[in-house]
């Protein structure tokens, strides 16, 4: 057996961490081979709700979890960590203004980026789960020179994986034949789910999602907007936001950054841009990315854009380019 990873969760007394620790602890996430070592983070305030959490995960009694450490100060949560699973944010309360919101996570996340940047391995791998989650990734960048910009991104993948599902109910398939949704750009209601080059395997073979839907009105308007707003369905039905499928993202986002993606398949990330498709080197903005089995990976170049497409990824491009901007000139402070 290899040594533990050490896999840091941040928010581990809220909904999301409560289905993400189990998974990661069982293997879900790094294999039946790899034991791991979880350290829980959250504020001081949810300290008896976390140590509730240590004492249901000790009780699993799972063979792959070597130690877990549950905490309420960032520094020791950082030190030496191989992934960081940032979950914790500051939430949108009753009357807050956007801009003291963005502020309250622009503070959490240089924090946090300092501490990667100062305690974190140097190979650390992060995602951050907490909205506003690409300007959330990008603060804790900024604030952590000394890790490369590719060991940082933010999830997409529970959208990808809203688009599949939608894609797959529609076709009367299983989950597993629809493959190459893309999401680009922001994490919210601008986001572009993208089928063009989505592709399905029925008996008869593959063929491209749009010609196998045939209904490119529906897949152009219907499909969109149910992805862009099914976040706030969850919430209108549970009055509680997405929490296990968010997890499960989490868990598919980590496992294919580590094993790689299949031949052939792509996935989304928010990533740090490098200037692909016209949208700004720095941005942190979803891609669809191919992943070799070492964890590198690279942006899918050569799709061929349309004009609908342009102005979808240009529209969550410059919101993005806002939110930077604003959460920037609250930095210093
Ligand atoms: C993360 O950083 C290390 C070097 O510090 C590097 O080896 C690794 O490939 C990086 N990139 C990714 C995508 O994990
Ligand atoms: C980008 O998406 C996040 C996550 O949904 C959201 O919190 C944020 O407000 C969005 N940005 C803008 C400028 O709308
Ligand atoms: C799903 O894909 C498999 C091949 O991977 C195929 O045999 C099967 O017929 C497909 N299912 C449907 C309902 O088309
Ligand atoms: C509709 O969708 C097709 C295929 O995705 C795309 O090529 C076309 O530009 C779209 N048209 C409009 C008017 O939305």
């Amino acid at each position: 057996m290899s040594e533990p990873l050490k896999v840091l969760v941040t928010g581990a007394a809220g909904q999301i961490a409560y289905s993400l620790v189990i998974s990661i602890a069982k293997g879900d996430v790094f294999g039946p081979d790899q034991p791991v070592h979880l350290v829980l983070l959250d504020i001081p305030m949810m300290k008896a709700v976390l140590d509730g959490v240590v004492m249901e995960l000790m009780d699993c009694a799972l063979p792959l979890l070597t130690e877990i450490t549950a905490l309420v100060e960032e520094a020791p949560a950082f030190k030496d960590i191989d992934v960081a699973c940032l979950v914790g944010a500051m939430p949108r309360k009753e009357g807050m203004e956007r801009k003291d919101l963005l502020a309250a996570n622009v503070k959490i996340f240089k924090s946090q980026g300092k501490s990667l940047d100062t305690y974190a391995k140097k190979t650390v791998k992060v995602v951050v789960v907490g909205n506003p989650a690409n300007t959330n990734a990008f603060i804790a960048k900024k604030y952590a020179p000394s890790i490369p910009a590719e060991n940082f991104s933010c999830l997409t993948r529970l959208d990808q994986n809203r688009g599949q599902a939608q894609i797959a109910s529609r076709l009367g398939v299983p989950n597993k034949n629809v493959s190459n949704v893309i999401i680009w750009g922001n994490h919210s209601s601008t986001q572009f789910p993208d089928v063009s080059q989505a592709k399905v395997t029925t008996s008869a073979g593959v063929k491209s999602v749009q010609k196998a839907v045939g209904d490119d009105d529906w897949l152009n308007n219907t499909f969109i907007t149910t992805v862009q707003k099914r976040g706030a369905a969850v919430i209108a039905a549970r009055k509680l936001s997405s929490a296990m499928s968010a997890a499960k993202a989490v868990c598919d986002h980590l496992r294919d950054w580590f094993m790689g993606t299949k031949e052939g398949t792509f996935t989304s990330m928010g990533i740090v841009s490098d200037g692909s498709y016209n949208i700004p080197a720095g941005l942190v903005y979803s891609f669809p990315l191919k992943i070799a089995k070492d964890g590198s990976y690279k942006i899918v170049q050569d799709i061929a854009i349309s004009d609908f497409a342009r102005q979808k990824m240009d529209a969550t491009k410059k919101e993005l380019e806002e939110e930077r901007d604003m959460a920037c000139s609250v930095c210093e402070g």
